[in-house]
């Protein structure tokens, strides 16, 4: 498997996984494609990465996009989506998309990085929930953030408006 950042033609491909991953999980709302597909068109898409299997195939893709806190745009991001092939999951590609994603934020000079889901899960990437940061009506405990530098800002997290299409 390789990591790489996506590439023009590749749009499609990453639409296809997004879909497919989504297709099945509990959460989804149906429309991750599209969101990925409206950061895109916005140019919001600040880390766009693709895990690739031996023969080139696309097995899976994370997006980061800024967000405001607190009406705030900074330097923090959202993670998300995340999408590995239905078939390859629990192989380690998601984490390893996620490590190397949190690495470009970090050369990026960001200052952190938030996401909606599951602790188990994000917790051993060092995510952890924080009452000082909320997302709309959503459980503290299933909204996370990394802090990678400074302090913790304090605030409602608003992600881009290309998350809307839902
Ligand atoms: C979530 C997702 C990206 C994880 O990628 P992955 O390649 O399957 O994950 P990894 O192989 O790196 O990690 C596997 C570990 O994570 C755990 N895990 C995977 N998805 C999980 C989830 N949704 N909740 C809790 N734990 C999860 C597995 O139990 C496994 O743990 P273990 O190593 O202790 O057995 C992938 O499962 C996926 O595409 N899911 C559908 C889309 C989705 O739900 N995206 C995330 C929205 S928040």
């Amino acid at each position: 498997m390789q990591i790489r950042d996506e590439r023009d033609e590749d749009a499609a491909g990453i639409s296809r996984i997004t879909a497919a991953a989504f297709a099945t999980a509990p959460h989804s709302n149906g429309t991750e494609a599209r969101v990925v597909e409206a950061l895109r068109q916005a140019g919001a898409l600040t880390v766009s990465l693709l895990a690739t299997s031996a023969d080139g195939c696309i097995v899976g893709h994370v997006a980061f996009s800024p967000v405001q806190i607190a009406g705030v745009a900074g330097r923090w991001y959202g993670l998300g989506p995340i999408s590995v092939a239905p078939d390859l999951q629990r192989q380690g590609i998601g984490g390893a998309l996620i490590r190397e994603g949190l690495a470009r934020l970090a050369e990026l000079n960001a200052d952190g990085c938030v996401l909606l889901g599951d602790p188990a899960y994000y917790s051993r990437f060092g995510f952890v929930s924080d009452p000082a940061l909320t997302y709309g009506g959503e459980p503290s405990r299933y909204f996370q953030r990394l802090l990678l530098r400074g302090k913790v800002p304090k605030g409602d997290v608003r992600y881009h408006p290309a998350f809307d299409v839902a």
